[in-house]
C-alpha cells in the first residue's frame, strides 16, 4: 500500500507502509477542531483578556504541554496515522546504528564502571528498545558495568507506551511529587528504567545522553528589530473576529532579548529558545563533572534562519494559532545558539549531516547484513526504502543533524588518533 508521509522538516515523500511500529490511529472530526468548542482557545482568550497578550513561548508551552489538553499530553501522534513520522520510526537500523555510538563511547571513553543512559523526550520508546537490544548483544563487554535508563518525557500517553515497549512491568510510582521519578520498572533485558518529568531530577553519573526530534518541541521566543529595539512578538485575541487569535509586536523593548540577542546579530527576526539553553547548559556541566557524551540529532540551522515557527497536523503544515492543541508545533534547532549557550564548559563536534553520521556509523554494512538475512522481497523492499528516507539527501539525509557534547579530555584523545570519535569521522574500508 502506497501512502504519504510527511516528516516535520517538510517535503511531501512517497513511501510504503512501515512496519508493525506505525499502529494505525483513527481519527475523527472532534469539537476542539473546531475554533467554537476548542478549550485550550477558550483557556488562552479568558487568559489574554484578562492578564494581556502572551509571548510565542508561553503559547507553545500551554498548547504542547499544558496537563488537560497540550497536544504531546494524551495522543500517540507519531506514524502514518498520526501527525509525523520520525528517524527512530522509520527503521531500527537508526537505533541500532546510536546503540552502536553508545558501545563504542563507552570503550572509547575508559569503560566506566556505571552508566546511566538518558533520553530526552523519546516519543514510543522505540530508538531504546534498538539501542538496548544493541546493548543486549554487547553483554559479554557490558557486563562490568552498571547500566540504568532514565527517560524525560512531559506525556503522561506516551509514558504509557514507552513503558509498554520497553518494560515487562512498571509502575507509577508512590509520591506525586513533580521534582522526582514518577514511574519506574525494569526493562525487557533486566535493566532498571526511571521516568522524570525534567531532566533537572535525573541522577548525577557518567552519563550518555540523547535527544531526538526534542529540542525542536521546546517553546520559543520571537523577537522581531524595529529601527534600533528588539520587540518581542506576542499573541493577542482578534478585536474583530470571535474565536481568533492573531500575533501583535510588544510595546516596548523586550527583557529576552537584551539576555539572548547578540550585540552583531545580523537578522532582523530571530527565535531564541531559553529552556534549550538550560537544558544544554545542564547537559554540559554534567558532562564535565562526571564524565560521558551527549547526541542531539534534530533539524536544524547555523543561527542564520529568521521564520521556523511551524504547525503539522496529518502530515500537513497546519496554521500555528488555529485549533490549539489539535497539532504540533515545532521550530527549528539553533545550532550555534546551543554552542554559544555552552561556551567552553565541554567539547563539540557537529552539527553533521544525518547521512555523514550514519555513513560514517556503518549503516551501508548493516543494510547490507540486513537484506541478506532478509527473509523475502517486501522485507528487502521495505529495507531499501527506509534507508533511502534515512539518507536521501531530500528526504532526511541532509536537513537532520547530529551534533555532540563531550568532556574536553575526549577531544585531546582522540588527537592523538588512538580513539576517533565514531560518527565524526570517516570510517577506514578496507
Ligand atoms: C517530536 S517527539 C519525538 C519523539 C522521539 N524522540 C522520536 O524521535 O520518535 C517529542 C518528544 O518530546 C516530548 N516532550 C516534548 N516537550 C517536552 C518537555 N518539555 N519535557 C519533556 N518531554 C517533552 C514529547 O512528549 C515527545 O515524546
Amino acid at each position: 500500500m502506497s501512502t504519504y508521509v510527511r516528516f516535520r522538516h517538510f517535503g511531501r515523500i512517497g513511501t510504503h507502509m512501515h512496519s508493525a511500529r506505525n499502529v494505525g490511529r483513527y481519527k475523527s472530526s472532534k469539537p476542539e477542531d473546531s475554533q467554537e468548542g476548542n478549550p485550550l482557545l477558550k483557556y488562552l482568550t479568558m487568559k489574554i483578556t484578562a492578564t494581556g497578550p502572551i509571548t510565542v513561548a508561553e503559547y507553545m508551552r500551554e498548547v504542547l504541554t499544558n496537563p488537560l489538553k497540550g497536544y504531546y499530553m494524551h495522543h500517540d501522534m507519531l506514524g502514518e496515522h498520526g501527525d509525523f513520522v520520525t528517524s527512530p520510526e522509520i527503521s531500527q537500523i537508526f537505533g541500532e546504528l546510536i546503540g552502536i555510538w553508545c558501545v563504542s563511547e563507552w570503550i572509547s571513553g575508559g569503560k566506566s564502571k556505571s552508566l546511566n543512559l538518558v533520553e530526552l523526550g523519546p516519543g514510543r520508546g522505540s530508538l531504546m528498545s534498538d539501542i538496548l537490544r544493541v546493548f543486549s548483544q554487547f553483554k559479554h563487554l557490558l557486563n562490568t558495568c552498571d547500566i540504568s535508563i532514565h527517560l524525560v518525557e512531559v506525556s503522561p500517553k506516551l509514558s504509557e507506551i514507552q513503558a509498554l515497549n520497553l518494560t515487562e512491568k512498571s509502575t507509577d510510582a508512590k509520591y506525586e511529587d513533580r521534582s522526582s521519578c514518577y514511574k519506574m520498572g525494569i526493562t525487557k533485558t533486566g535493566l532498571p528504567i526511571n521516568w522524570y518529568y525534567n531532566i533537572q531530577d535525573v541522577p548525577s553519573g557518567y552519563t550518555f545522553y540523547i535527544a531526538h526530534e526534542f529540542f525542536d518541541a521546546l517553546p520559543i521566543h520571537i523577537l522581531q528589530k524595529i529601527q534600533d529595539e528588539w520587540r518581542e512578538v506576542l499573541i493577542d485575541v482578534d478585536p474583530e473576529i470571535q474565536h481568533k487569535l492573531r500575533f501583535v509586536l510588544g510595546s516596548s523593548s523586550s527583557h529576552i532579548a537584551k539576555t539572548f540577542i547578540k550585540a552583531d546579530e545580523k537578522r532582523n527576526r530571530v527565535e531564541v529558545c531559553p529552556e534549550a539553553a538550560i537544558i544544554i547548559q545542564k547537559l554540559a556541566s554534567q558532562i564535565k563533572n562526571f564524565g560521558g557524551a551527549a547526541i542531539i540529532a534534530d533539524y536544524g540551522h547555523s543561527g542564520n534562519k529568521e521564520d521556523t515557527f511551524r504547525g503539522f497536523r496529518s502530515h500537513q503544515l497546519h496554521n500555528v494559532l488555529l485549533a490549539p492543541g489539535t497539532a504540533d508545533l515545532t521550530a527549528d534547532v539553533d545550532f550555534n545558539f546551543l554552542k554559544r549557550m555552552i561556551g567552553n564548559y565541554v567539547s563539540f563536534l557537529g552539527p553533521i549531516t544525518q547521512s555523514e553520521f550514519l555513513r560514517n556509523m556503518g549503516i551501508d554494512l548493516r543494510l547490507k547484513v540486513l537484506l541478506e538475512n532478509a527473509k523475502d522481497a517486501t522485507t528487502q523492499q521495505h529495507l531499501i526504502k527506509s534507508y533511502d528516507v534515512l539518507m536521501n539527501p531530500n528526504k532526511m539525509g541532509k536537513r537532520f543533524q547530529f551534533f555532540s557534547l563531550f568532556p574536553h579530555s575526549r577531544l585531546e584523545q582522540t588527537s592523538n588518533v588512538k580513539y576517533p570519535i565514531a560518527g565524526f569521522t570517516e570510517l577506514e574500508t578496507s
